[in-house]
């Protein structure tokens, strides 16, 4: 057995989630109203809770608003920017796209709570807590042990969102690719794409952020 770290794990010590913390996640997240059925809604809420509970996080906006840690981050705003941007146009994308093709069927409750927790799993894996275990311990646990889309499915889970929602937190990244994405899936997984390929584009992320595949967009140099 290999030597156990010293490090607490926040995952494992949880703060209460008290009504004042769902009260905060609902103001940081407004759209949450735009959530017709009430069970859904206060799913959706109880999942940011449970995941700020369970992290050293207090408020979505200290997790910085960046892809992965480090990776993709925006020059000015925080999380809740890119949750509700993101939900934002994959609302936009289903009201389009529906209007046209009403055969879609595009469930826009699904859409509006998938954008909203799809990243839900960021309060683990940017948590300073667990990189820093992470980082020391690269050989024991991996880096990151599991990434925001399979933890964020968990708190979907855990917390009783239904499967269709869980699958989009799952799927909306690159784990997307090993599978086939829900049609609300792959709506939200364009919606996030778009957010950070237009930042990336118009020059709003840091450039010391972006990953070797995309810095084209940001040197100048030939390639
Ligand atoms: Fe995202």
């Amino acid at each position: 057995m290999p030597k156990k770290p010293s490090a607490e794990i926040p995952y494992r010590k949880p703060r209460a989630i008290t009504d004042r913390l769902r009260k905060q996640v609902a103001e940081e997240l407004p759209e949450i109203a735009r959530i017709g059925d009430t069970a859904l809604r206060q799913k959706v809420t109880e999942a940011w809770a449970f995941a700020l509970a369970h992290s050293s996080f207090t408020s979505i906006r200290q997790i910085p608003p960046a892809g992965n840690p480090d990776t993709n981050e925006a020059r000015r705003g925080d999380q809740t920017d890119h949750l509700r941007g993101v939900t934002r146009l994959a609302v936009a994308i289903a009201a389009e796209m529906g209007t046209a093709y009403p055969e879609l069927a595009i469930d826009m409750d699904v859409i509006v709570a998938g954008g909203l927790v799809h990243d839900v799993g960021k309060a683990w894996e940017f948590d300073p807590v667990n990189r820093k275990r992470w980082k020391a311990n690269q050989r024991q646990t991996g880096r990151p042990s599991i990434r925001h889309p399979a933890f964020g499915a968990h708190i979907c889970l855990t917390v009783g969102l239904p499967e269709e929602v869980a699958h989009i937190a799952m799927a909306h990244s690159g784990e997307g690719e090993l599978l086939v994405r829900s049609l609300e899936c792959m709506i939200v997984h364009q919606a996030d794409y778009t957010f950070w390929n237009t930042l990336l584009a118009g020059g709003q992320l840091k450039p010391d952020t972006v990953p070797p595949q995309t810095r084209k967009y940001i040197t100048d140099k030939p390639f």
